[in-house]
């Protein structure tokens, strides 16, 4: 069940599109806003909320990296991993992850304080390789600024 608080914060983004299936993204982001991921169950209710079916919504919410379909840890490292970055020593810089955190991609660390995610490009081509921690985005990435960006988040 969606919440009451979760129920009025999807409303508020309906009144920007035309249609309430259109705002299939912002209810996702609502719901993993609140929930840290969204569950089947969240797919589920956010499709009978907005008139779609479940198939529709999961698609959507597959598709799009941003929306978490299992639950993560504290914070979400989004790793790029397209052309740019694998150009500029992205096998370094994910094996350093790894090593570091002990997961592999997908995998979240004991302690549920890392994810470890991958991404298309995130428009930092200059910058690569990089990666996003939570909303915070770093590039030039080596590992030992790996190391410093990872203390910072302890
Ligand atoms: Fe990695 Fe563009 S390819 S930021």
């Amino acid at each position: 069940m969606l919440t009451d608080k979760e129920i009025v914060e999807i409303k508020e983004h309906l009144k920007h599109y035309p249609r309430k299936q259109a705002a299939v993204i912002e209810a996702l982001k609502v719901v993993q806003e609140h929930r840290g991921y969204v569950s089947d169950e969240s797919v589920k209710d956010v499709a009978e909320f907005l008139e779609m079916t479940p198939d529709e919504v999961d698609s959507v919410a597959t598709f799009y990296n941003l929306i978490f379909r299992k639950p993560v840890g504290e914070h979400v490292i989004l790793l790029c991993d397209s052309i740019s970055c694998w150009i500029m020593g992205y096998e370094n810089v994910r094996d350093h992850l790894k090593d570091k955190l002990k997961i592999d991609l997908g995998q979240t660390t004991e302690d549920k304080k890392f994810t470890l995610l991958t991404i298309p490009c995130l428009g930092a081509c200059d910058r690569a390789p990089a990666m996003m921690v939570d909303n915070e985005l770093y590039g030039n990435l080596t590992p030992e600024k790996i190391d410093e960006i990872l203390d910072q988040y302890k």
